[in-house]
C-alpha cells in the first residue's frame, strides 16, 4: 500500500497477507523488458507495491494500467506506463479476480474495472491470476457477476437481461444498478454496471453469449479462457493452477 500521509495503516488480516503472497508469487513470472498489463484492486496493489523497488533497482517494465486507479497507483511508485496500442501484444498481465474456477474461469469486475481489464488481459500473452483462497470457489456465481452497460436506453438492457437469464433457466434474479456514494456508479468508461446476482452458473460459456447478444451490454465479467496461470495463497503455500488459453483463444 502506498505511505498515508497522516496515520499509522491499519494492521494487515489474514486475507492481506494472502493477497500479498500471492502477489508475491506473481513476481517470478516477471523478467526484464517485459510489457506488462497491470490489473485493478487491492490484490492487483500488492503486486504493483513489490513492482517498485525492483523498478528502482533498474528492472525495465513497460505497463499498461488496467484502470485509472492503477494508472495513478503504479505512476506514484515510478513505473513507466504506456498505451495498449503502442504496445500490443503484452507479454504478461497479472491482476486479481472476485471468483475463480479450477477451469480458470473468472468472475471480475467488483473494481468497475471489467471493460478494461479484459481488453488489457486479451492483449496479453499470458494472464496470471493472483488471489487468496476466498476466491476460489468450486462453482461460479456466489459473487455477483457485474456486467457493464451503456448508459443510454441502460433499464431497457436491465430488462434484456433479466430475459436472457430467465431463458437460460435463471429464474428471479436480482439486478441491482451499482451506486457509488448515493451516485450512479460510472466505469473509467462513462459506462454503468448491473451486478446480477445469478446463483450458481451452469454454463459460463452460454451465459456470457447470452449477455453479449443484448445490445448495450458493452461487457461482463465472465473471463473465460483468458487466463493461463491462477496463484491461489493458502495459509503457508501458494497454490499454482495452470491452464492454457482454449482453442481459438490461443496467444502467441
Ligand atoms: C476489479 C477486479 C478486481 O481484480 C477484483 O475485484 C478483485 O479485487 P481485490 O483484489 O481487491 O479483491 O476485477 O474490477
Amino acid at each position: 500500500m502506498l505511505p498515508d500521509s497522516g496515520s499509522s495503516p491499519p494492521m494487515p488480516t489474514e486475507q492481506d497477507r494472502l493477497k500479498r503472497a500471492a502477489a508475491a508469487r506473481a513476481l517470478d513470472y516477471v523478467t526484464d523488458g517485459m510489457k506488462l498489463g497491470l490489473g485493478t484492486g487491492s490484490t492487483a496493489e500488492a503486486f504493483i507495491d513489490l513492482l517498485g523497488p525492483r523498478v528502482r533497482g533498474g528492472l525495465k517494465l513497460l505497463c499498461v494500467p488496467t484502470s485509472e486507479r492503477t494508472t495513478t497507483y503504479a505512476r506514484k511508485l515510478g513505473l513507466s506506463l504506456g498505451n495498449l496500442d503502442d504496445l500490443a501484444p503484452l507479454d504478461l498481465t497479472v491482476d486479481g479476480a472476485d471468483e475463480a474456477d479450477r477451469e480458470l474461469t473468472l468472475i471480475k469486475g467488483a473494481g468497475g474495472a471489467l471493460l478494461r481489464e479484459k481488453i488489457v488481459a486479451r492483449a496479453s500473452k499470458r494472464m496470471v491470476v493472483i488471489a487468496d483462497e476466498s476466491k476460489l470457489v468450486a462453482r461460479l456465481g456466489k459473487f455477483t457477476l457485474p456486467v457493464e452497460v451503456l448508459e443510454f436506453g441502460h433499464k431497457t438492457t436491465a430488462r434484456h437481461l433479466s430475459e436472457a437469464f430467465t431463458s437460460l433457466g435463471y429464474s428471479n434474479i436480482p439486478i441491482t444498478l451499482r451506486q457509488r456514494e448515493g451516485a450512479i456508479f460510472k466505469s473509467d468508461s462513462g459506462n454503468v454496471i448491473y451486478d446480477c446476482a445469478m446463483g450458481a452458473i451452469t454454463s459460463a460459456a452460454k451465459l456470457a453469449a447470452a449477455i453479449s447478444a443484448i445490445p448495450g451490454a458493452v461487457e461482463h465479467g465472465l473471463f473465460i479462457g483468458i487466463a493461463t496461470t491462477l496463484l491461489i495463497a493458502h495459509p503457508g503455500e501458494v497454490e499454482v493452477i495452470a491452464g492454457e488459453p482454449a482453442a481459438g483463444q490461443a496467444r502467441a
